[in-house]
């Protein structure tokens, strides 16, 4: 399975950057390349820093590192860079590569981490090269943190701000479900969606009203020149992202232990954003279950729970002992993992409880053994490592047919979205390679 695995990243590569899924995903996405480093790291580590290099070759100039970063001569995605027209609005936007103007979780960080320990484990030759390459990426991840603490964290909550449910990274979660209903309708340049062309049935994917406010959004993007203060003042989408936030707080920790390595002078500037990061997640938990709530912040309003979102507080890590188990016995039990309904015992985009639950639906039902990865990560960092081998030992299963679906019907394991998708295959290496 490794093999197979291995094989999926070097089909899906192009030069030095590897591409989330051949067809469906035709370019290099943020978060993608965050997960798919550090398990390229198990089994080569200049390839993965080669893909994380090739990702920052599209940060922008304020710091941000956009959520794709196109490869011009795929042709085949909609919405390609025209539709984004990033460099046409902003100075801040490289003109080359083309990028998208929003961002994704940054798990970069967390990759370099990787990338250095496995380097330490390949000779000090090796070691002291990876260090060196370090160097060269600290500034960039230290601009791309510092673009979210200053044009990102909302400052009476703590949470990182995303402007479209695209920076989540789960497009279509019922967590956003309210807070789209106050995107109001514009009127759209005509598009055609090519997502819908790479799977079989439509369902696997947004609706096209999703769609339209997707694009929507990318207008209101375009209309403030994509400046982070006017968006944060207008745009109708303004959600206070826990899971982001967590993200946010664990790389962080990674980002500081690079600077002590490096003997950087910034380090308890990031230990702070870390700390400050985790209380806002903290805020957001519910005294009972520990769930975690996103908050719109356009109305003040709870946004809607039953969302694998829940488990924020376990990704930022710092819990008491009680919350932690809270969180364990919850995650583990009938409305999530332990439900009698699922194929696997793994948690699904949304809870099987839920009345948004939809099994094929992209985020709002199906497995992402990519979420399974992270939560069973956090476990571990948690000291909960029987339960991360379980999820672990289940993903493997799951992934048995090695076909490395994006995504699977959390009732009948069925394999749903792209095939030989790099962060699935990535999943394995990484679980298979330690
Ligand atoms: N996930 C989005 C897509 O489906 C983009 O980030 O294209």
């Amino acid at each position: 399975m490794a093999a197979r695995a291995a094989l999926v990243l070097g089909h899906n590569s192009d030069g030095p950057t590897v591409k989330a899924a051949r067809g469906l995903y035709p370019h290099q996405w943020s978060w993608d390349t965050a997960f798919i480093s550090i398990a390229l790291a198990r089994i080569d580590t200049v390839s993965a820093r080669a893909n994380l290099d090739a990702l920052l070759r599209g940060q922008w100039r304020n710091g941000m590192v956009p959520h794709i970063v196109f490869d011009p001569g795929a042709v085949d995605y909609f919405p390609g860079p025209d539709r984004w027209a990033c460099a046409e609005r902003s100075a801040d936007a490289p003109r080359s590569p083309p990028t998208s103007g929003i961002c994704q979780p940054p798990l970069h960080a967390i990759a370099t981490s990787s990338i250095l320990e496995c380097a330490a484990l390949e000779g000090s030759a090796r070691a002291d090269e990876a260090t060196a390459w370090g160097a060269t990426v600290y500034p960039k991840l230290l601009a791309w943190h510092r673009f979210l603490r200053r044009e990102r964290i909302e400052e009476s909550s703590g949470l990182v701000r995303i402007f479209h449910g695209w920076e989540s990274g789960m497009d279509n979660s019922p967590r956003f479900d309210a807070a789209y209903g106050r995107v109001g309708a514009r009127r759209l340049a005509p598009y055609r969606r090519r997502d819908l062309a790479h799977v079989v049935d439509a369902a696997q994917r947004p609706t096209d009203r999703e769609y339209d406010k997707y694009l929507t959004l990318i207008e209101e993007f375009k209309a403030a020149g994509y400046n982070q203060s006017e968006l944060a003042r207008c745009c109708s989408f303004n959600v206070g992202d826990v899971f982001f936030t967590a993200v946010f707080a664990v790389a962080n920790d990674h980002l500081a232990r690079l600077a002590t390595i490096l003997g950087a002078a910034e380090r308890s500037e990031l230990e702070g954003y870390a700390e400050a990061a985790r209380r806002a997640v903290r805020r957001r938990m519910d005294p009972c279950s520990g769930a975690t709530l996103d908050l719109d912040l356009r109305s003040g309003e709870d946004l809607a729970s039953g969302t694998i979102a829940e488990f924020s507080a376990l990704i930022a890590g710092g819990l008491e002992v009680s919350q932690k188990s809270a969180l364990v016995k919850l995650l583990t039990g009938p409305r999530w993992a332990g439900s009698p309904r699922l194929r696997w015992p793994l948690p699904p985009s949304t809870s099987p409880c839920s009345s948004a639950f939809r099994a094929r639906s992209y985020w709002r039902g199906p497995v992402w053994p990519v979420m399974t990865w992270l939560l069973a990560s956090s476990l571990e960092r948690a000291g909960e490592v029987q339960v991360a081998a379980a999820f672990r030992d289940a993903t493997l299963s799951q992934l048995e047919d090695r076909s490395f679906a994006e995504y699977y019907e959390p009732l009948t394991g069925e394999q749903l979205g792209a095939p030989n998708h790099s962060w699935t295959a990535a999943v394995a290496l990484d679980w298979l390679c330690r």
